[in-house]
């Protein structure tokens, strides 16, 4: 099968159908397949016992009724709270996911873009249960890795070199200018350019080089035509 599909990109639910679910739930993910999505977006982080849990930030405020850091909570602390009142009280009850009860639910029905969110080196202790993880549920051809932080690619590729990897280009901040990314010698299957610094040309370039492109994130239908004209391999979005 393969993450990518040739001639269309693939329309990835960003945090799931993020627009109108809890981001991060499972509710969102399930969602993104009832809408017709070809796969999900989730970010991972560990909690204090190392389990891969399937939340965008580092700590617990904003998306559920807890505080304090991710990483300072066990699996089981994190889940005692709740990560969809916060969106609208008809989504009350649902739970941070851990990354195993993700693939528990929705197996080979959806492909996988997962974010590693890295705060420090200390982090590549949640790459071996990723990895495991991914094989025990057999998806190796439906997961993509992705990462801010190039180092985490590597640590993913050291033990599990079959899986692609997709390098995230920020967007840049006012009055940065953004960097050539698409000149850069990647040593992994793609980029992952934020949309505002996508340009048909940079699209053009990359796939010369062999490589794939994916764009986050883009709600815009106008600008997923001209993205899918281009031929861009993968878009990230909250509506499907
Ligand atoms: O992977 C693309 C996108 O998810 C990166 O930004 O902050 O939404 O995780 P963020
Ligand atoms: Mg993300």
């Amino acid at each position: 099968m393969g993450f990518w599909l040739e001639g269309r990109p693939l329309m990835i639910a960003h945090r799931g159908l993020s627009a109108h679910a809890p981001e991060n739930t499972l509710v969102a993910f399930r969602m993104a397949l009832e809408r017709g999505a070809d796969g999900i977006e989730l970010d991972l982080q560990p909690s204090a016992d190392g389990v891969p849990m399937v939340i965008h930030d580092a700590t617990l405020e904003r998306t559920t009724d807890g505080r304090g850091a991710v990483r300072e909570r066990t699996a089981r602390e994190i889940q005692q709270y709740d990560a969809g009142g916060w969106f609208h009280p008809d989504f009350a009850g649902e739970r941070v996911p851990t990354l195993y009860e993700v693939f528990e639910a929705f197996g080979t029905r959806l492909r996988y873009n997962l974010e590693l969110k890295v705060l420090g080196v200390d982090d590549q202790r949640i790459v071996a249960p990723v990895i495991e993880a991914i094989r025990a549920f057999g998806l190796s051809e439906q997961v993509l890795i992705s990462s801010f932080f190039l180092p985490a690619l590597n640590w993913v590729k050291a033990i599990a070199p079959e899986i692609p990897c997709a390098l995230i280009i920020p967007q840049p901040k006012p009055n940065q200018q953004a960097l050539s990314w698409w000149t850069f010698p990647l040593p992994f299957e793609a980029f992952h350019p934020h949309d505002s610094v996508v340009k048909a040309e940079h699209v053009a370039h990359v796939r010369q080089q062999g490589k794939r492109v994916g764009v986050w994130t883009v709600n815009d239908p106008a600008r997923k035509a001209e993205l899918t004209a281009w031929g861009v391999d993968v878009i990230l979005t909250d509506r499907v």
